[in-house]
């Protein structure tokens, strides 16, 4: 049995720190939403029972105060990434993009083998994760658009104006909540030498 060191604790804090910012943020963001339903109603019932009335001012507030430790919380990670080197793990190659195919193929039962692992995630965790940080990007570039239109007006404008950045903004939600579901439905698939890495740090690897 070898015990392997396979994620370092900035990256484990910064991880988990990120789920309880961006849970927050989703939450809030509901709040702000629910004043001004643009793209589809919150029946409701549902909007009764999980207290999402009235509470535009709560939103706001809780949306713009946590934005700041979501940004900087993800400036720590990105800058961690790059000092350490471990965006190598990371970063797509040639090839990843068949990879990620034939992985999700063998996830989902279609294909018997995997392709071979190069480093310490597959190719569709690569292609997801650097997927994820370009959504964190996104999330904020376009939250800034809408956040100060006459200010930040030329970001809004290149974004396609107020009403496009918005909708960009909302549907950069919608793909973290789909990143999230499939992301916990993986690590449940990967079992617990896998989550235990993310919380301690260490794998356990039987010789
Ligand atoms: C309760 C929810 C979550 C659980 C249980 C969870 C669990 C994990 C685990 C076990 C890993 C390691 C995967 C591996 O080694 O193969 C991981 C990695 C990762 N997770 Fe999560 N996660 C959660 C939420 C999130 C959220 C909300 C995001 C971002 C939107 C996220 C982004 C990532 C990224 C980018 C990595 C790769 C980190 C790296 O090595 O650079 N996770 N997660």
């Amino acid at each position: 049995m070898i015990i392997t060191e396979k994620h370092s604790r900035i990256l484990r804090y910064t991880h988990w720190i990120n789920v309880v910012f961006l849970s927050l943020m989703v939450w809030s963001g509901i709040l702000i939403y629910w004043a001004n339903d643009a793209y589809f109603k919150i029946p409701d019932p549902i909007a009764e029972k999980l207290s999402l009335q009235y509470k535009l001012a709560e939103g706001l507030s809780w949306h713009f105060f946590i934005m700041w430790g979501f940004l900087i919380n993800g400036l720590v990670y990105l800058a961690y990434q790059i000092f350490s080197g471990e965006w190598r793990e990371l970063a797509p190659r040639l090839g990843t993009f068949k990879d990620a195919v034939l992985v999700t193929l063998h996830d989902l039962h279609l294909r018997k083998s995997a392709p071979p692992m190069h480093g310490k995630f597959n190719a569709a965790q690569k292609l997801a994760y650097c997927g994820v940080i370009l959504m964190a990007f996104g999330s904020i570039v376009t939250g800034i658009a809408i956040y100060k239109p006459v200010t930040m007006g030329w970001l809004t404008a290149l974004l396609g104006g107020y009403e496009a950045a918005r909708l960009e903004h909302f549907i950069l939600m919608i793909g973290f909540i789909l990143f999230v579901i499939v992301h916990i439905l993986q690590v449940i698939k990967a079992g617990w030498n896998n989550f235990r890495a993310m919380i301690a740090g260490y794998e356990i690897e039987k010789k």
